[in-house]
């Protein structure tokens, strides 16, 4: 897509990673309305988005990407030419307990969402010119891979190391045409969102992109998911659940080098292609939880590894995968991305994050932010 003004509309841009797409556009891009899209589930935070919320090319819309009346009426009444959907349930554990949401949101909401722009898009006399629908989605579709590293995943698994030295090291990486097979209840469900997107392109023409992402962290990151849940808990003495052995395997991201990715791939990749995006960042889960420790304990004046004894090994999540690996070479060779930060810079700038900021994790734990939406957008 050309770099011209246009109508954007970004949904779940009161989460986590969408809040960080949202500030990107809302700020680099002026001559562009960013409309937002957010049912504020536990999960979605108004305060993620003070900074901009009075912007002149910033509206917010309260509203269920399921709802497809809403859905059309939102898209019509806006005019818009480009979507960029985040809005999901994204927490794995969530999706073992109450698969249902997972499906209603994740599976007809994506679909709603493809129906109202189709239907906009093909009553205009120019139809598809010059529009696209961009689905935020992850690498855990494609299942799980095993460690084939004897050394267990260490080095040259960083960012440190060329793309091409992984390749050459020999080991397991989920790539664009790797065969879907989810194993958990939101994997699944994205997996279908993924299937559903591509077939409006193949079936009506609607010009899609669907990009597939590892781990990400950062800021803004809900407290019930690995890191900023451990971070947490160490502020507060409380024990680090680590699931089975803590030898399962991420592949970690810093958010706003996925914001980056996304901005570009949204202006520059190319309809109907996959990217899949991630950092080649490999860690084993109780690796990473002693450099979050380390991290926590040197900025709260204690000595380095004073925390690790808050570890506690606790029952395995069901059908927990054991390892996510991308290989983000196309994206890298084709549009020139690559991630910003090593991962020690990354979890020093989250940390930090949170100890500046614990009175967000304080509201957003205590539902506070409900209130606050409530005062600052009910009569609108
Ligand atoms: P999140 O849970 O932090 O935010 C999701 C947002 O969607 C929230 O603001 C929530 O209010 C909103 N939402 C939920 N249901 C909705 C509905 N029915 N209608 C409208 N809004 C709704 O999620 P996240 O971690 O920021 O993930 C965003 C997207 O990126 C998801 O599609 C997820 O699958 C994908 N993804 C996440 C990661 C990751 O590591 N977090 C990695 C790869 C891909
Ligand atoms: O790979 C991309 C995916 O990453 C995204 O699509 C999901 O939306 C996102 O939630 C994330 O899924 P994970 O299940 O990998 O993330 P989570 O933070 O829940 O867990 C990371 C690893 O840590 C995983 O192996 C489970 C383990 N874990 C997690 C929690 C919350 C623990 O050992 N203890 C915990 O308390």
């Amino acid at each position: 897509m050309s770099q011209s003004p246009k109508n954007i509309m970004i949904t779940g841009g009161a989460g986590f990673i969408g809040s960080h797409v949202v500030r990107l556009f809302v700020k680099k891009y002026p001559q562009s309305k960013i409309v937002n899209v957010d049912k504020l589930t536990y999960a979605g935070n108004l305060n993620n988005l003070k900074d901009i919320e009075d912007a002149p090319n910033y509206k917010f819309v309260k509203a269920d990407i399921a709802d497809l009346d809403k859905m059309r009426e939102i898209i019509k009444d806006n005019e818009i030419t480009g979507i960029i959907h985040l809005a999901a349930e994204s927490h794995v554990d969530r999706s073992i307990k109450d698969p249902f949401t997972f499906a209603r949101t994740n599976v007809m909401g994506t679909l709603a969402l493809l129906q109202a722009a189709k239907e906009y898009w093909d009553s205009l006399p120019e139809k598809y010119e010059g529009k696209l629908f961009y689905h935020i989605s992850t690498d855990e579709v494609y299942g799980a891979l095993e460690i084939t590293n004897p050394e267990g995943v260490k080095a040259p698994f960083t960012t440190k190391a060329s793309a091409d030295d992984h390749m050459a090291f020999g080991v397991d990486f989920f790539v664009e045409t790797t065969k879907y097979d989810p194993h958990s209840p939101y994997s699944a469900s994205k997996a279908s969102s993924d299937h559903f997107v591509r077939a409006y392109h193949d079936t009506y023409g609607m010009p899609t992109i669907v990009t597939n992402c590892s781990n990400n962290y950062g800021p803004y990151q809900f407290p019930e998911k690995l890191i900023p849940l451990f971070i947490n808990n160490i502020l507060q003495g409380k024990n680090l659940p680590v699931y089975g052995k803590g030898e399962n395997v991420r592949d970690w991201l810093f958010v706003e080098d996925h914001a980056r990715a996304i901005d570009l791939i949204f202006h520059k990749g190319k309809p109907g292609d996959t990217y899949n995006i991630g950092g080649f960042n490999e860690w084993k889960n109780i690796d990473l939880i002693k450099v979050v420790i380390k991290t926590v304990d040197r900025l709260t004046g204690k000595p380095e590894g004073t925390s690790e004894h808050l570890i506690t090994y606790v029952t395995d999540r069901l059908g927990h995968d054991m390892r996510y690996a991308i290989d983000s070479r196309k994206l890298q060779k084709e549009l020139g991305w690559e991630p910003s930060l090593q991962f020690e810079e990354g979890i020093e700038k989250t940390v930090k994050w949170y100890l500046d900021n614990k009175d967000w994790v304080d509201n957003v734990t205590s539902g506070d932010y409900e209130k606050y939406y409530d005062q600052m957008y009910k009569n609108r």
